[in-house]
């Protein structure tokens, strides 16, 4: 697990989008994994940028977010769909028929999961796969205690992931109580995965992540079992960190020979 840290979240968004604006360029038609949260929007600000400032071209990328609170319709304001709207499909140049974010309103849902794993298939697989992490190291809403093999399906939220989303509601009860999710298995399934957490309220679950074992009671753990997951930290994400000092040397060593 390659583990970069920047000075501050600013640094560490702008170098998640960098990666991400790379692998475009490299491959115009590439399949984006989306995240949502406080974390990414950062991330997307400086990929608009990019489009606008550096005439990145999102024409043929395609996309497929996390997950999806049920209940909420694409066009409700707390709905993730609607997130991705405001804060990147809407903003670069990437036709919304290339952009898949699963519904919260099927009858079906058995149908529906099965369906969207079919749709990220058919699209090639997932070339890079962006993440959060929930303070309890949670990715998507994989929970404590999801299998590390699971694959998109119906997952209840805990109380604490409620909790640290009523923000984003007007009133705590409105908070959806189910979501529909990646599983493990479908993120580990990626080419390649990176994780963003920026913040000190993230410490905790990046340590127990990178460096803690890999358990389904930390669902982030099993990003140490994929061949290029990479977890990008301000300061003070990585805080926690015991081997700080190791990850420090592996990057610059990595640096020095990649530079001339
Ligand atoms: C939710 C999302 C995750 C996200 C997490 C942290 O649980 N399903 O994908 O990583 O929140 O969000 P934030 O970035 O707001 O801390």
């Amino acid at each position: 697990m390659r583990v970069v840290v920047e000075e501050d979240t600013e640094a560490a968004s702008r170098w998640a989008a960098w990666q991400i604006a790379e692998l475009v360029r490299r491959k115009p038609d590439a399949v984006l994994g989306l995240a949502t949260g406080g974390t990414p929007i950062r991330c997307y600000g400086e990929l608009i940028r990019l489009h606008r400032e550096e005439g990145l071209d999102f024409s043929r990328v395609r996309t497929f977010n996390l997950d999806e609170y049920v209940g909420l319709a694409g066009d409700h304001p707390q709905s993730y769909r609607c997130f991705m709207n405001e804060h990147l499909f809407g903003q670069i140049n990437i036709p919304l028929e290339n952009t898949h974010v699963p519904s919260g309103t099927e009858d079906d849902y058995d149908r529906f999961c099965e369906a969207y794993e079919d749709a990220i298939r058919a699209a090639g697989g997932i070339d890079l796969q962006l993440l959060g992490i929930g303070r309890d190291g949670h990715i998507a809403f994989n929970e404590p205690g999801s299998s590390l093999a699971s694959r998109t399906r119906l997952k209840a939220l805990t109380q604490e992931t409620i909790d640290d989303n009523a923000r984003f509601f007007n009133d705590a009860d409105q908070v959806p109580v189910l979501a529909v999710t990646m599983g493990v298995g479908t993120i580990l399934d990626a080419a390649q995965c990176l994780l963003l957490a920026v913040g000190a309220g993230k410490a905790s679950a990046i340590r127990m992540a990178v460096e803690g074992p890999v358990t389904s009671q930390v669902t982030a753990s099993a990003l140490q079992l994929h061949r290029q997951a990479t977890v990008v930290l301000d300061e003070e994400a990585a805080a926690w960190l015991q081997r700080r000092e190791y990850y420090d040397r592996s990057e610059r060593a990595r640096r020095a020979r990649l530079s001339p």
